[in-house]
């Protein structure tokens, strides 16, 4: 049976990447093909309730099963920052490096931050809400990793340049595409995404 899922982004990468793991059974709805283009309410303190929240904003607009995700770079001896606020770190507070593109400025201000800390620990980690039927599922997918020193690679987007994931000897930038998306945070959580909706 053909299943129509509804996926809370405009990110159309995102569809993209997810449709095709979702597979044929399943059409991924975005939030354009809804004619829903304002931004969706995301102001919690946590990825999971911020997936939740858009996860239920889109459910309760359209009655449709849908899904949404939410992902923070989280580095231990930042206490967790820049976490939910990952996609803004640079404009939070006091706004640093402004002429910046978002990216370039996230990444200056974190190794401004990281400066003489040697534990680097880092993680990489999203949460995905799936609301069907009118009840909730979240799933988790963390990768492990560390803050480099400097920025190394050009592939990739958003702090993929200082970001080694545990078991390698590259960055994130530095990888093929195929490969972070196997081992990735996002895939990880979206696999478990896809083992639910096939298993319906
Ligand atoms: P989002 O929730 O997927 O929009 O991600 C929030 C922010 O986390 C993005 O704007 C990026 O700064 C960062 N981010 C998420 N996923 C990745 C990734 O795979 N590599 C590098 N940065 C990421």
């Amino acid at each position: 049976m053909d299943m129509d899922i509804v996926f809370a982004t405009n990110n159309l990468h995102k569809l993209e990447e997810i449709g095709a793991l979702l597979g044929e059974r399943f059409r991924l709805i975005g939030l354009k093909e809804l004619n829903i283009n304002g931004d969706i309410p995301e102001d919690h303190l946590t990825l999971e309730e911020n997936a939740s929240q858009k996860a239920w904003y889109i459910y309760d607009l359209t009655g449709r099963d849908c899904f949404a995700d939410d992902t923070g770079l989280e580095v231990d001896a930042l206490k967790g920052a820049p976490g939910v606020y990952s996609a803004r770190y640079s404009m939070i507070g006091h706004p640093t490096f402004p002429e910046m593109e978002p990216a370039e400025g996230n990444i200056r201000k974190l190794l401004f931050e990281m400066e003489g800390k040697n534990v680097r620990n880092a993680r990489f980690r999203t949460v995905i809400a799936l609301v069907l039927g009118g009840k909730e599922y979240q799933f988790e997918g963390v990768v492990d990793g560390r803050i480099t020193e400097v920025p190394s690679g050009a592939k990739g987007f958003g702090y993929d340049p200082v970001f080694r994931p545990d078991g390698y000897e590259i960055t994130f930038a530095e990888m093929d595409l195929a490969l972070k998306n196997q081992i990735s945070h996002r895939a990880l959580a979206v696999a478990q995404l896809v083992q639910k909706l096939k298993g319906m």
